[in-house]
């Protein structure tokens, strides 16, 4: 098992998109920001130094960070931001992950500009679960906002409205060519007749779960989230949540010319919803006239959820011999949890959002205020008025979650800073039950510090004696973010083995910025190796 170390410079670069020059935050002047590449098991040590002129957070989505919450980066939960011009050493503890991941900024909404893959290979002396791929690309899909994003969601804050959406998205940075002024930059594959690829796809952006493909390609999806799944052949479409990862098999195996590579929206919250597709190119190398037009690819339209359901039910564990899973039988604690958008009153009823009122989210109805020191410093110093343990009550069993008319009192939710408290090594339960205030939408809902079995999901209510007999306990996907369906429920399972202070949230940014999220706390075990490692000697100092 190796060591190695990365230098993160923080700082802004001009980049010019969509016929404009700005200056946006990066890391060592990229966007995406560098890769990260490791094999099983490794440690990474990451100097983030910030040469920006805001305080930011860095946080390494889908590392598991046994014991180690002190590095894992989300503001005001594990650390206080580092500010400009100092550093933080960051120590990245690899375990069970095997796959594609990626890092990201991890305040304000930084992340837009400031992120990128973190690819970890099988352990040396050990192979990927199908035969090694000719080659190897990484696609990051991002978002591109003309604006200034800091100040696209502090104005939506303050007045509440719906926050602006972007200008494109983006495939490695770039818009593609059905956008002004990016004919030149589309994003180009090359690749070998013949020849099978291992794509690496990240869904990186802001606020948008997307549908992808290839024209005229098959996709063999064969990992998610840095978990080895049973491959899933010839599909032409996959939907990606912001968060998630898929690792895709693909053949370069038509006749050698131009193909479309398309990335475009999954909505069902909305609408209707006009930010367009981005596209680059697979190209094939050699001498031969493309045709033209381009072949395109077929993608579900932007609200189909059967089509975006129809897909994630198709994911699966490899559940092999070399790659087991460890789904927990005998629950130990179990959690059931509303997911909603609401609203939250405007003191002089004169705010942006419906009737008059701010926006807001919650889960089972708090909607999480994020406090102005760290969790992780309160809960391991017992510094009080921080937050409170009491979460979650138990929605009321009366209440139809689902229906066209939801009561009043669930669109307007209560402020709090309340976590969840789980025994070390319990047997964890959770079901996320998607609500209709609102008229509800997918959410794409991640936890820090595990990963989780999604062992069952349905539209509707969840109901507790019927539905766990139909779930799948025998080879449910491991993943760290999932798509809760609208006007649904999804069951997952952990074991409660990594003592820490993690986050979970929507990834969606607008929901997590309006308080879609909570805390799990994992007290420790009775040993000092199942207890957090001790704190780092330097923390970013809050002020
Ligand atoms: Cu991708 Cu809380 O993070
Ligand atoms: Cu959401």
């Amino acid at each position: 098992k190796k060591v190695h170390y990365y230098d993160f410079i923080l700082r802004e670069t001009n980049f010019t998109k969509l016929c404009r020059t700005k200056s946006i935050l990066t890391v060592n002047d990229s966007f995406p920001g560098p890769v990260i590449r490791v094999h099983k098991g490794d440690t990474v040590f990451v100097n983030v130094h910030n040469n920006g002129t805001y305080g930011v957070t860095i946080h390494w989505h889908g590392v598991k960070q046994p014991r180690n919450p002190w590095f894992d980066g989300p503001e005001n939960i594990t650390q206080c931001p580092i500010q400009p011009g100092s550093s933080f050493t960051q120590k990245v503890i690899l375990s069970t992950e095997e796959g594609t991941i990626w890092w990201h900024a991890h305040s304000d909404w930084t992340r837009a500009t400031v992120h990128g893959a973190f690819i970890i290979l099988p352990a040396n002396g050990t192979s990927y679960p199908f035969p090694d791929p000719d080659g190897e690309k990484t696609i990051v899909i991002g978002e591109w906002f003309k604006g200034d994003v800091m100040e696209i969601i502090k104005e939506a804050l303050e007045s509440g409205a719906e926050v602006n959406t972007s200008d494109a998205f983006t495939i490695n940075g770039q818009p593609g060519d059905l956008h002004h002024c990016s004919n030149e930059t589309i994003y180009r594959f090359f690749v070998d007749y013949g020849k099978t690829y291992l794509f690496r796809i990240i869904n990186a952006a802001m606020n948008e779960e997307q549908f992808f493909g290839i024209a005229q390609h098959n996709l063999t999806v064969v990992g998610s989230d840095a978990a080895y799944i049973k491959p899933i052949s010839t599909t032409d479409y996959i939907m990606i949540t912001p968060g998630q990862t898929m690792d895709v098999l693909v053949t370069a195996n038509q006749s050698p010319d131009f193909y479309y590579i398309a990335s475009t929206p999954f909505v069902d919250g909305q609408a209707e919803f006009n930010n367009s597709t981005t596209t680059a190119i697979l190209q094939y190398n050699g001498n031969y006239n493309p045709s033209s037009p381009i072949p395109f690819p077929s993608l579900p339209s932007y609200n189909d959820s059967t089509a975006a359901e129809n897909f994630r039910k198709l994911l699966r564990s490899l559940a092999s011999e070399a790659h087991p899973i460890n789904v927990p039988l005998n629950i130990t604690r179990s959690i059931y949890m509303t997911i909603s958008v609401n609203q939250i009153y405007c003191e002089n009823a004169s705010c942006a959002g419906p009737d008059g009122n701010k926006l807001s989210a919650s889960l089972t109805n708090i909607s999480f205020q994020t406090p102005s020191i760290d969790i992780l410093q309160a809960y391991y110093k017992t510094l009080p008025h921080v937050f409170t343990k009491d979460f979650p009550d138990e929605p009321p069993d009366y209440f139809n979650f689902t229906a066209d008319h939801v009561p009043d009192y669930t669109n307007f939710p209560t402020l709090g800073t309340k976590v969840i408290v789980l025994d070390y090594n319990e047997s964890v339960e959770i079901v996320w039950q998607g609500t209709n205030v609102n008229s509800g939408e997918n959410h794409p809902m991640h936890l820090h510090g595990f990963s989780f079995y999604v062992v069952g999901t349905g539209s509707g209510n969840f109901d507790n004696k019927t539905d766990p007999k139909n779930y799948n306990l025998s080879d449910p996907p491991e993943v760290n973010t999932i798509g809760v369906p609208k006007n649904g429920w999804l069951a997952m399972r952990f074991l409660a083995d990594n003592p820490g202070v993690w986050y979970m949230h929507c990834h969606l940014e607008r929901h997590s910025s309006w308080g879609m999220s909570t805390v799990v706390i994992v007290k420790n075990g009775s040993t000092e190796d199942t207890s957090i490692l001790p704190p780092p000697k330097h923390m970013p100092p809050c002020s």
